[in-house]
């Protein structure tokens, strides 16, 4: 759905040039994170090393982009959301350093480097892991909230988020899962626990923090719930279909230890099918930024097209 210029259509014939807004908004992502994380020197310098070596191994920043993009869809300037779309990056980077410790999934590669724990070990991983979870409610408290939605209410969001019910919940399943059959409704949940909620979060985080109104803070729920699970089932199915070196991270890996996936449970063309049937359902809850979401709507577009 791109053009010859790679300026991409964004379905009422403006056109969105997507390449320069990711890279606009992945730098002053950056700035923030590295202006957030103590810098490598600091006491205990093991520790902010192993922070700042997974933070920046070259994510692609989707979800603190989906918290910005939501911020501007709303009409909110997105300089006002940096701090929570820096506390959901912190939280889905230590969610990445524990998913790949050998008690999990036990991966060596991520982002296109060693795992934290290949560099650092165990024990520094686990820590380093810990202390961006905790630094992600510290940047979220720095936000300067509107009249509509409190502080508090970010914190809350982000807590339940990565919580027991929802990102952590979701791995626990996943573990659980590993080796044995699934139904449909079961997988669903593993996703929807262990990715969607997170990119859920982004994208409510950015509304809450446009003052956003209650309708609209609805249409972003069910546009980041759509696009979070297409996200989960775009990511099994490249672990089938691309090499490690594309994805930066182990391919073929979920099969080696029989890992509950839309492709094991639906097959391939099913699971993407299902993948666009969820990002489509994801434009129809733009509508009501009648125009105005245009990023939003490139991303999930994008997210659906991606190769790694
Ligand atoms: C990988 O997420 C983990 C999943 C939830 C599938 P990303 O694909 O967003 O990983 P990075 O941040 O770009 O490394
Ligand atoms: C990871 O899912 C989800 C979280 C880290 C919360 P995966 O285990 O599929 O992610 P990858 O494939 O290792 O990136
Ligand atoms: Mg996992
Ligand atoms: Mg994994
Ligand atoms: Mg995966």
């Amino acid at each position: 759905m791109s053009n010859s210029s790679g300026k991409r259509d964004s379905g009422d014939s403006k056109l969105f040039d997507f390449e320069s807004y990711r890279n606009k908004k992945v730098q002053m992502i950056n700035r923030g994170l590295s202006r957030l994380i103590p810098k490598s020197g600091v006491r205990p310098a093991t520790l902010h090393q192993a922070m700042r070596y997974s933070l920046f191994a070259g994510g692609k920043r989707i979800r603190p982009i989906l918290c910005l993009a939501a911020a501007e869809a709303c009409g909110g300037r997105p300089e006002r959301a940096l701090h929570a779309a820096c506390a959901v990056e912190c939280i889905h980077t230590y969610s990445l350093i524990h998913d790949d410790l050998p008690a999990m999934d036990n991966d060596d590669m991520r982002r296109g480097k060693p795992t934290n724990h290949k560099v650092y070990g165990e024990g520094v991983a686990v820590l380093a892991g810990d202390a961006l979870l905790t630094i992600a409610f510290e940047s979220a408290a720095k936000s300067c909230p509107g009249k509509r939605y409190g502080c508090s209410d970010l914190i809350r969001e982000i807590a339940e988020a990565g919580g027991s019910r929802k990102l952590i919940g979701g791995q626990v399943a996943d573990l659980e899962a590993e080796g044995k059959p699934v139904t449909a409704a079961q997988l669903k949940y593993i996703h929807e626990s262990k990715t969607s909620a997170l990119l859920c979060c982004s994208v409510r985080l950015g509304g809450m923090l446009a003052d956003c109104s209650p309708a609209r803070l609805k249409a972003l729920t069910d546009f980041g719930t759509n696009v979070g699970l297409a996200f989960q089932v775009i990511d099994d199915i490249l672990d089938v279909t691309q090499s490690s070196q594309k994805l930066g991270k182990t391919a073929g890996k979920d099969a080696a230890v029989e890992k509950a996936t839309y492709p094991v449970v639906h097959g391939l063309e099913k699971s993407r099918a299902t993948a666009r049937r969820l990002t489509k359902k994801a434009f129809k809850a733009l509508e009501i930024f009648e125009g105005k979401a245009l990023a939003l709507q490139a991303l999930a577009e994008y997210l659906l097209d991606r190769d790694c």
